[in-house]
């Protein structure tokens, strides 16, 4: 039964098409169903991050002298400052966790295939703008360890050919780490990034509506039956109990640990010890670390950017080279997924100790 106000929009923007659809959508429902929450999950911490980076720009000063001091300030006077930006901070760990769980699920299932490629393509791009994201973020409480980690990650660009210097440059507003590059950073992090998402976004789910969910290739195999349960409210009932989970889960985390701050940068100091980035730079950070001045002919730094895009390039293009029809099953495919994932995780760990 519509309410005369629901009735009164129905007219007007015609939502019953949008109702209507969602009833009648359905949810494979069998073994491997649990990666099926990945992807809300997601989006359950960017809608985190919109909202409490809302609450964090109203008193975050994006200049050399006043973002330290206002960081602080947010986290001493500022009633629930505090916890905002520990949730902030703790939920854009989380986004960027479950992104890649999320890809390496949709990796190992193969659900990339015919017809799901560009699925896959703008959720690459997505992989690209939230770890933007991350590493923009980074910068702006403006102390000794986000300033070091800055000037590191954006000097690594440089060894790209020909556009390196360029893209070093664009990245941190002329030759150095100063405070353009915080108020550009400031400008990625607050407006372009999350503009660039929301448009991703809209595509990477049209194109799940229009396609549904891939089966497990074992069901498409034998061809299977797969039982399916409502979109709504069903399947969105289970996702409303995985968010409660995963909300108690990061704001317990929140409360505990919140996020240090250090006194504020020094644009002369000489680079801290133990300069670390975010921990889902690290395997990155620590192979650069450990590759050797030159290799052949090439500088070692210019190799690991070579071998770093070559890399990205076929990544992107997966669902076109792994074309396959589903009765196939891609050995190749997983085995390079499971030796990726044992490497980024030894290379972590080792960086951590
Ligand atoms: C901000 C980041 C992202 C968000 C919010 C997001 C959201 C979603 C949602 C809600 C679904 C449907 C439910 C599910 O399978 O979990 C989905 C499916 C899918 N996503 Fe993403 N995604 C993101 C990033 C990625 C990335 C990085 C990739 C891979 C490179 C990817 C590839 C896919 C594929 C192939 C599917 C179809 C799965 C199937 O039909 O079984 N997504 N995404």
């Amino acid at each position: 039964m519509k309410t005369g106000i629901q009735s009164w929009l129905d007219e007007r923007f015609g939502l019953s098409i949008i109702t209507k659809f969602l009833k009648e959508k359905t949810v494979p429902q069998h073994k491997h169903s649990i990666w099926y929450y990945t992807g809300s999950a997601i989006l359950l911490f960017f809608t985190i991050q919109i909202i409490t980076g809302f609450m964090l720009v109203f008193y975050y000063k994006p200049t050399l002298e006043g973002a330290n001091e206002s960081v602080a300030r947010i986290m001493t006077e500022v009633p629930l400052g505090w916890i905002i930006r520990s949730v902030h901070s703790w939920s854009a760990s989380f986004m960027i966790a479950f992104v890649l769980i999320h890809l390496l699920s949709t990796w190992l299932a193969k659900s990339y295939r015919k017809p799901r490629e560009l699925t896959w393509m703008s959720g690459v791009f997505l992989l690209v703008f939230s770890l933007l994201s991350g590493f923009t973020g980074y910068l702006l409480p403006w102390d000794d360890l986000s300033l070091s980690a800055t000037k590191v990650g954006t000097d690594i660009p440089r060894s790209i050919p020909l556009a390196g210097v360029w893209v070093t440059k664009f990245l941190r507003g002329g030759e150095d780490v100063t405070g353009d590059t915080l108020t550009r950073f400031f400008g990625f992090h607050v407006s372009i990034i999350p503009v660039f998402i929301f448009i991703l976004l809209g595509v990477h789910i049209y194109l799940i509506q229009k396609q549904g969910m891939s089966l497990p290739l074992s069901a498409e195999l034998k061809k299977e039956k797969v039982k399916e349960i409502p979109f709504w409210p069903n399947f969105v009932y289970r996702e409303m109990i995985v968010w409660l989970l995963l909300l108690g889960i990061l704001f317990s985390l929140a409360i505990f640990f919140p996020p240090s701050l250090d006194k504020a940068a020094d644009l002369m100091a000489p680079a801290p010890e133990g300069i670390r980035p975010e921990w889902y730079f690290l395997f990155l950070f620590q192979t650069l670390k450990i590759l050797p001045a030159k290799i052949l002919f090439l500088p070692g730094d210019t190799l690991a950017v070579l071998l770093i895009l070559v890399a990205g390039i076929v990544f992107f293009f997966l669902p076109l080279i792994d074309n396959k029809p589903a009765e196939r099953k891609g050995k190749i495919i997983t085995i390079t997924a499971l030796v990726l994932i044992v490497y980024a995780v030894a290379m972590t760990v080792w960086s951590l100790l």
